[in-house]
């Protein structure tokens, strides 16, 4: 199931539709985003709300059809899958700043570098660093750095679809998940999960809530105790969207902060 994922090509938006089952894939970077959702209570993330600008200020979207997060003014953190390796990389662009993409406020930067997770090979280790040309002047996400908070209700959010095999939507949504232990997880997925590395939280009897094609790469977080926005997780993959039984799979962030830490630094 692992190799499969990796046989996905990025830039078909068909296939992400036909093969979504399990995949990793991003939201098709070249989709254009979907029609005004305001005024609309049926749009939302799947099972989301729109979010309001500023709420979630270190929310970044990449323009390979991922989400991320600010780990500093000049790094971001997203998930490995997002990316095709390490190195010298001038060509993706991170708007920031907004949470509606068409606003004329949006700050739009280039990376300069990449960093994928060393070792990632498409299971577990779904973490990548990306280094842009300059600072942005917004907020950073805290990264957890132990497992104390991984639990308890977390907070997503996205530009990804809104339902399985649905658009990549304009405006920033938002929503809640509870936590799923990993004996649960487990359950739903045997042997794809990789406990130490993923973090599962979805709805499970109802499903109905959950991230999305699109919204890989992206934070998942909650308060610590100081209440402040803390990321426990990267948006990385799951059956379906939003299906009863099966949460979303998210990497561990606690379990890679030292990691991350260190390529950041190396990041320069
Ligand atoms: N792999 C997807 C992406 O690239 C994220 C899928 C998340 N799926 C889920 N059911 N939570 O956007």
């Amino acid at each position: 199931m692992r190799t499969y994922r990796k046989l996905l090509t990025r830039s078909s938006a068909v296939g992400a539709v036909a093969l979504a089952a399990f995949s990793l894939q991003p939201g098709a970077a070249h989709a254009a985003p979907a029609p005004d959702p305001s005024g609309s209570v049926h749009t939302k993330v799947v099972g989301g709300t729109k979010a309001d600008q500023g709420e979630f200020p270190f929310m970044v979207r990449l323009s390979m059809g991922c989400g991320g997060a600010l780990y500093a003014k000049d790094i971001v953190l997203t998930a490995a899958h997002c990316v095709d390796g390490s190195g010298a990389n001038t060509s993706i662009t991170a708007t920031a700043g907004v949470a509606d993409l068409e606003d004329s406020h949006a700050v739009k930067v280039n990376s300069t570098k990449v960093l994928q997770a060393p070792g990632y090979n498409g299971k577990g280790k779904d973490w990548a660093l990306i280094k842009l040309a300059k600072p942005i002047d917004q907020p950073t996400l805290k990264i957890a750095e132990n497992d104390k908070l991984n639990n308890g209700d977390f907070t997503i959010a996205g530009w990804g679809a809104d339902k399985e095999g649905g658009d990549q939507q304009r405006y920033l949504l938002k929503a809640t998940v509870p936590f799923v232990d990993d004996a649960t997880c487990k359950k739903a997925y045997g042997d794809q999960l990789t406990p130490g590395d993923e973090i599962c939280a979805g709805k499970l009897d109802t499903g109905g809530v959950d991230t999305c094609q699109g919204d890989s790469g992206g934070p998942m977080f909650r308060k610590d105790d100081g209440g402040q926005w803390l990321q426990v997780g990267i948006v990385s993959w799951g059956e379906g969207c939003a299906r009863p039984g099966k949460p979303g799979v998210y990497s561990e962030v606690s379990t890679f902060a030292a990691n991350i830490k260190k390529a950041a630094g190396e990041l320069g």
